[in-house]
């Protein structure tokens, strides 16, 4: 116990250390560029080389905007650009960063060249044009990022979030002619946690469109931020950020932080807080109890009330339904009701939902193993509190999942609703999931080939059946690794289906506001416009595949920062044609190559930018079993990080996980 708190400390302390000394440099965050290029020596280019240095050298100076025009005879051969530091960046580290950002874009294998660009660093941005952009308003492309912790309370915290991000916003709109379009305001969560918010437009803007370009910032931040711990919405012309911690210098003493003087700490390391002085001192102000206080009373009391509501309406139901002696309706309610479990009975078999019984957490509650007095062992699946649906419906839904028996689909057994529980009971597995084997250095020898090229097929087979084979036409919408159990025997089963069905999103294809899948797996149409189908399935079940088959994270590539993602890197290694430098080295011995490239081949077919370029799951059924289907030749697959066209360039979306803080 001891040690650990030790070298949790170490690791603690190594880890200020490392963020001190590497803070000096700038970090870079992504880049999005026209395809459309000019030529080498073209005069465009000369142009932009110039741009280039002009932007870099004007980067001193205190100077943290600039814009400049490098003019040509031929008007389609002028140059526009400008660069912004963040405001509280000083001199050296803003030359430093446009110093980066215009070499990245100059050399850099994705920009070089191309018509019109943006970059974005942690401390800077670079745009640049082949036409004029000054004072417009720009909001596409754009890129939003979001820290993947949590926050507690998030009703709450997004009230508090927004009513601050809208001072800031106002406050950078409203600053006085010629200076700076940038402000920070801090707010107080809790005692012992402070909400920091940044908004800057860059200064071109006028305080009217400042203020609009921050308003569909701020809009967006429910869409990409809802909850969490912390995000970004940056524009080309203005941006907002967020953060638990102190992440820009307070160098304008001018708007105190409302907070105990925290600020000395190191950023991540809460300072010590004594429990008893949280109530009564200084530190919250009663604006931030309200805030805080009013809504949760609110949330409160409209749970209970929505809680008899249902308890009423559902005894009456059940009354009427008996009156009526429907005898469908009674075979429903009994089938419904031979699917409950007591609270009590799984409180028994999970040992009260203790730590230890804990397997994991899933994208809709925590999942623990329970074992019933039977014997049987079960996974528990705890909802999370505010899953959106009533009882009633909840149960119906319940029934319908539970039909849905395959055996590539892990089995609902039943649930149980009581008090303010939701819990979903399944059949428990003893493999866990595929991601605790498959990612694991030494676990993953466990998955020789054929036990690999078996689960690739499960897996298929299990998603044909959500889409085609059982009376609900489901879309799981978030397929991973981590949804994917196996059984003893290494047999794949499919968990987490049917969840939007339970929580009552629609399911027909159509367009959410909310996604829920996660990034890595997503399509690139769900990810930017919500829409999903039975094809954005498909395009997850691909890059499960080349998951499968490389024994590498799709998300362990962004992690590293590298410009490419597994699916780049796959459709690389295949126009080479070297596809099998993909397989792992685990593998290398065990497996069939001509099975290999077909898995590769199907996977690469799977992400085509184009859903109707999809195969459906029954063809991919098909190409696994019969080795005589020829496939089609797959085009180039949706590059989720570089699909940056110019005219409606996309809304990319990323979460961080980095956040050590
Ligand atoms: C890109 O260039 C191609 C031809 O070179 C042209 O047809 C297309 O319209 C250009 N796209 C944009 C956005 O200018
Ligand atoms: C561009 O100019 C350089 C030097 O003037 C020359 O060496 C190079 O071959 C040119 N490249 C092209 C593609 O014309
Ligand atoms: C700033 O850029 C202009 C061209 O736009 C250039 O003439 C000038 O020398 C640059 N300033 C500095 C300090 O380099
Ligand atoms: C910089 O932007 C302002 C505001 O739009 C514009 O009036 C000015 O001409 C620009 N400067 C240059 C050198 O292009
Ligand atoms: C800028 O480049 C794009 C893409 O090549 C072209 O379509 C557009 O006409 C150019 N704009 C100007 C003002 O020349
Ligand atoms: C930009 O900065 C990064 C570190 O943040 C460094 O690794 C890289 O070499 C720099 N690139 C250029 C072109 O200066
Ligand atoms: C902008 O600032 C002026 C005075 O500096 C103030 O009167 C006005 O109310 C402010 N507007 C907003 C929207 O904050
Ligand atoms: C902030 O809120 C006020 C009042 O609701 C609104 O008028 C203003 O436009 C908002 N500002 C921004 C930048 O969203
Ligand atoms: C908190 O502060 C009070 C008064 O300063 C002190 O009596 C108490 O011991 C402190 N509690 C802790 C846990 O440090
Ligand atoms: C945060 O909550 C969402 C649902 O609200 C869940 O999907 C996600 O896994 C949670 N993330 C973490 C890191 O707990």
């Amino acid at each position: 116990m001891n040690s650990t708190v030790s070298s949790n400390f170490f690791n603690l302390l190594f880890l200020f250390i490392f963020l001190t000394t590497i803070k000096a440099a700038p970090t870079f965050l992504y880049q999005v560029c026209s395809k459309n290029k000019t030529n080498t020596n073209s005069t465009y280019e000369t142009k932009l080389k110039t741009l280039f240095s002009s932007l870099s050298s004007n980067a001193t100076d205190n100077n943290e905007f600039y814009n400049t025009t490098i003019p040509s005879k031929n008007p389609s051969n002028t140059a526009y650009g400008l660069f912004m530091c963040r405001g509280d960046v000083s001199s050296p580290l803003c030359q430093q960063c446009v110093a980066n950002a215009t070499q990245t874009l100059s050399t850099g294998s994705d920009c070089s060249l191309s018509k019109q660009a943006v970059i974005w660093y942690d401390e800077c941005m670079v745009r640049y044009s082949n036409t004029s952009f000054f004072s417009t308003v720009a909001t596409v492309p754009n890129l939003l990022m979001w820290n993947t912790a949590n926050i507690t309370n998030q009703e709450s915290f997004m009230k508090l979030l927004s009513v601050t991000m809208n001072e800031s916003a106002d406050k950078a709109a409203n600053s006085s002619v010629g200076a700076k379009k940038y402000a920070t305001k801090e707010a107080t969560i809790s005692g012992f946690q402070t909400l920091y918010c940044m908004a800057q437009c860059t200064d071109d803007l006028s305080p009217l469109d400042c203020s609009s370009c921050l308003s569909v910032a701020i809009g967006a931040l429910p869409q990409c931020c809802n909850g969490k711990q912390g995000g970004r919405v940056l524009f080309p012309s203005c941006n907002i950020r967020y953060e638990l911690y102190p992440f820009y210098e307070n160098n304008t003493p001018s708007s105190p932080p409302s907070t105990p003087p925290a600020s000395s700490a190191p950023p991540g390391i809460v300072p010590p807080t004594n429990t008893s002085s949280l109530g009564g001192s200084s530190g919250i102000t009663s604006g931030t109890i309200v805030a805080i206080v009013v809504p949760i009373t609110v949330a409160v009391l409209l749970f209970i009330v929505g809680i008899c509501f249902l308890c009423i309406r559902g005894r009456k139901k059940k009354h009427d339904s008996a009156a009526a002696r429907d005898p469908k309706t009674e075979t429903d309610i009994t089938t419904v009701e031979s699917l409950r479990y007591d609270l009590s009975t799984l409180e028994e078999a999970t040992n009260k939902f203790s730590e230890a019984n804990k397997l994991g957490e899933g994208g809709f509650g925590e999942v623990y193993k329970g074992v019933l007095p039977s014997g049987e062992q079960i996974a528990v699946k705890r909802l999370s509190k505010h899953s959106g649906q009533g009882g009633e419906q909840f149960k119906n839904e319940v029934e319908l999942v539970a039909q849905l028996q395959h055996r590539n689909l892990a089995r609902l057994l039943g649930f149980c609703l009581e008090r303010e529980e939701k819990i979903l009971v399944y059949e428990f597995v003893a493999n866990k999931s595929l991601d605790y084997i498959l990612f694991d250095p030494e676990k993953q020898r466990l998955l020789y080939w054929t036990r690999r090229y078996k689960i690739i097929g499960g897996i298929a087979r299990g998603i044909q059946y959500l889409h085609e084979d059982s009376r609900l036409k489901i879309i799981h919408r978030d397929l991973k690794a981590s949804n994917i159990l196996l059984d003893g025997d290494m047999n794949p089963k499919i968990s987490d289906f049917g969840m939007a069905k339970l929580f009552g999103v629609d399911q027909t294809k159509g367009n959410t506001s909310r996604i829920v899948g996660t990034y890595g797996y997503m399509s690139p149409e769900y990810a930017m416009q919500g829409d999903f189908s039975i094809k954005s399935d498909v395009y997850s079940f691909g890059v499960l595949v080349m998951e499968i088959i490389s024994g590498k994270k799709n998300s362990s590539f962004y992690e590293t920062g590298a410009a490419e993602d597994l699916v780049s890197y796959a459709w690389k290694l295949w126009k080479n044609g070297t596809p099998l430098e993909l397989v792992d080295h685990t593998v290398r011995e065990s497996y069939t190559p001509n099975e290999a490239i077909r898995c590769i081949h199907i996977g690469l077919l799977c992400v085509q930018e184009d859903p109707d370029d999809r195969p459906t799951m029954a063809t991919i059924v098909l190409m696994l079993e019969s080795h005589t289907v020829t496939l089609p030749v797959p085009k180039q697959p949706a590059f989720f990080l570089q699909s940056g066209a110019d005219p409606d360039m996309p809304t990319i979306q990323i979460s961080q996980s980095d956040n050590t803080n």
